[in-house]
């Protein structure tokens, strides 16, 4: 098997005590890339959960944000979730009635009030082709490994595939694209996910389990061989 480079950490937040937001996200300063946010409306998902004013609260607190919308029809609040100061905003391909015209807002605003990576998430049953009409839209795919919403599900079968179909079908744009997995990384299976060659790999519940987040933390990034880093502002392309 050929070697593969180790990719960034995005760890999700929302599973840690958020009574004690401050201290939850210095577990994770400096050592991992971001600090992974679900924002659910309850409609595109059945779960409720933040908004740009938690995403505001995170990135003053230094840790660079990865919004992931898990919303209906984002665009209304793409400039909030931008404002905020998220360094990655991922909208999803089945959120939108005209996903290339949500794509188009949100690298509108990239330009125009700060750059930002843009990401463009697909649930397990979505094909991948709906990527190729948006390439020159997007800095990431983010291929779900579970449906979304529920934390602590298994990953679908077919995710090693679709990551490897996704990053074939990216080789296509004109930029570089990153890919990235999200749901269902455990401590238990990270070593074999990041065997499959994410750029970017989210896990939430396995780090944040309410029992034990630096120690879960340090054998997730010793799983995935990722050396500790210090935080430097995103950029699109990656601050790898
Ligand atoms: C899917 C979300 C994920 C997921 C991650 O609903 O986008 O971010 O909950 O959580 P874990 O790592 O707990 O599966
Ligand atoms: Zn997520």
């Amino acid at each position: 098997m050929t070697a593969v480079a180790p990719p960034r950490l995005s760890a999700g937040i929302l599973t840690a005590d958020l009574t004690q937001l401050g201290a939850e996200l210095d577990v994770i300063a400096g050592r991992a890339h971001f600090a992974h946010v679900d924002v659910m409306d309850g409609r595109f998902c059945p779960q409720l959960s933040v908004g740009p004013a938690f995403l505001a609260a995170v990135a003053s607190a230094g840790v660079p944000v990865d919004a992931h919308l898990m919303v209906d029809e984002p665009a209304r609040i793409l400039p909030e979730v931008v404002q905020a100061g998220a360094a990655i905003v991922t909208v999803h391909a089945e959120a939108s009635r005209h996903p290339h015209r949500v794509l188009q807002e949100l690298t509108a605003l990239s330009a125009s009030v700060r750059p930002v990576i843009r990401g463009y998430a697909l649930n397990p049953g979505t094909p991948l082709g709906v990527i190729e009409p948006v390439l020159d839209l997007i800095d990431l795919v983010l291929i779900l490994a579970v449906n979304p919403g529920w934390s602590g599900q298994a990953p679908a079968a077919n995710t090693a595939g679709r990551i490897a179909a996704a990053r074939e079908i990216t080789l296509a744009a004109g930029h570089p694209i990153l890919v990235g997995v999200d749901g269902g990384v455990t401590l238990r299976n990270a070593a074999e996910v990041a065997g499959w060659g994410p750029d970017i790999v989210v896990s939430g519940s396995a780090i944040f389990d309410g029992r034990d987040a630096p120690g879960n933390l340090a054998a997730m990034l010793t799983a995935l061989r990722i050396t500790p880093v210090a935080h430097t502002a995103a950029s699109p392309g990656g601050t790898a």
